[in-house]
C-alpha cells in the first residue's frame, strides 16, 4: 500500500485530496494546524499529526513523528507528499522566526518538510506542491523577501506560490535522477473558505470571488492523476499544461 502525507487536510483543496487519496487505496495522513481540525474530517482511517506548520519548530516536530510512522507502516518510505496548506493575510504579520505569514506557510513549510523527509520520498517518490496561476507577472523580490518595507498581501500571496513553483523545478534538477518527481499544481479558482479566514480587504475581496470557484473534489482530480500516472504519462501531461 502507497502512502501519501497531505498538508492543509482538514478542510477545502487538502480535505478533498485526502478523501478521494484513500477512496482509492492509498494509506493516508494528513496534517492539521490543530487537533479539534482533525475531528471535523470525516474520512476513514487518516493518520493524523498536528502542528502549526507558520513555525519551524513545529515543521521539525511533525517531520520526526511522520518519520517514526513511515519506520513503522511502510519500511520508512514515502510514496507522496503533498505541501497544500496554505493561507492569505491581509496585513503584515509576522512568525515566531519572524518571516512574513504567507511565505512562512505558503512557500517555507513546504520547503522545510520536504527536506525532512526526502530520505523517505528518494525512492520514487513525488512532492506535489499546491501553487497556484497568481505567479504570473510576479518575481522574487530579492532585496526584500519579506516585503517589510512595501507590504502588499496579494504581492505576498502572489511570490509565495512562485517560490512554490520555483522550489517544484528545483528539486527535479536536484534529485530526478534518484527517482524523485516534483510537480506544482494550479488548482484554479477554487469555493473553499481562505479568504474566510482573513479579514479586511482580503475577505471582502474573496467574498466575491469564491462563488465563481469550482467545488474542492475538482482541483483533487489533478492530484489523484498525478499520484495515480506513471512517470512517463506525467511527462506528456507538460504539454498539456500540468506543470512539472
Ligand atoms: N481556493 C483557491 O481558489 C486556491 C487557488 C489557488 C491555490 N490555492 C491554494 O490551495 C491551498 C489550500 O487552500 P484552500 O483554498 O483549500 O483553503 P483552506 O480550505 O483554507 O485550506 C487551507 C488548509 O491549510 C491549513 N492551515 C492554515 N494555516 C495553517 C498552519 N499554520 N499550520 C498548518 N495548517 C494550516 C488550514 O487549516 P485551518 O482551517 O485549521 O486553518 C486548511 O486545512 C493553499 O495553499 C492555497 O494557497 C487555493
Amino acid at each position: 500500500m502507497k502512502t501519501v502525507v497531505v498538508t492543509g487536510a482538514t478542510s477545502g483543496i487538502g480535505m478533498e485530496v485526502l478523501r478521494l487519496l484513500s477512496r482509492e487505496g492509498y494509506r493516508v495522513a494528513g496534517v492539521s494546524r490543530t487537533a479539534e481540525g482533525c475531528e471535523r474530517v470525516d474520512v476513514p482511517d487518516v493518520k493524523w499529526f498536528v502542528g502549526d506548520l507558520m513555525q519551524q519548530r513545529e515543521v521539525n516536530r511533525v517531520a520526526d513523528e511522520i518519520n517514526a510512522w513511515l519506520g513503522e507502516v511502510s519500511a520508512g518510505k514515502l510514496y507522496a507528499l503533498i505541501n497544500n496548506a496554505g493561507c492569505a493575510r491581509n496585513r503584515y504579520t509576522t512568525t515566531e522566526d519572524g518571516y512574513e505569514q504567507q511565505f512562512a506557510l505558503n512557500y517555507l513549510a513546504g520547503f522545510l518538510l520536504t527536506h525532512r523527509l526526502l530520505p523517505a520520498l528518494l525512492h520514487g517518490g513525488r512532492v506535489l506542491m499546491t501553487a497556484s496561476r497568481s505567479h504570473m507577472g510576479i518575481k522574487v523580490h530579492w532585496n526584500d523577501v519579506m516585503l517589510r518595507r512595501r507590504y502588499n498581501p496579494l504581492t505576498a500571496y502572489k511570490q509565495s506560490k512562485l517560490c512554490d513553483i520555483l522550489f517544484a523545478k528545483g528539486l527535479n534538477d536536484r534529485y530526478s535522477e534518484e527517482g524523485l518527481r516534483a510537480y506544482a499544481v494550479d488548482p484554479g479558482l477554487v469555493n473553499t473558505a481562505i479568504g474566510d479566514k482573513s479579514g479586511g480587504i482580503v475577505k471582502f475581496v474573496w467574498s466575491f470571488r469564491k462563488p465563481h470557484g469550482t467545488d474542492a473534489s475538482v482541483p483533487a482530480e489533478t492530484y489523484s492523476l498525478l499520484c495515480n500516472a506513471k512517470q512517463p504519462e506525467l511527462l506528456s501531461l507538460r504539454r498539456t499544461g500540468v506543470q512539472s
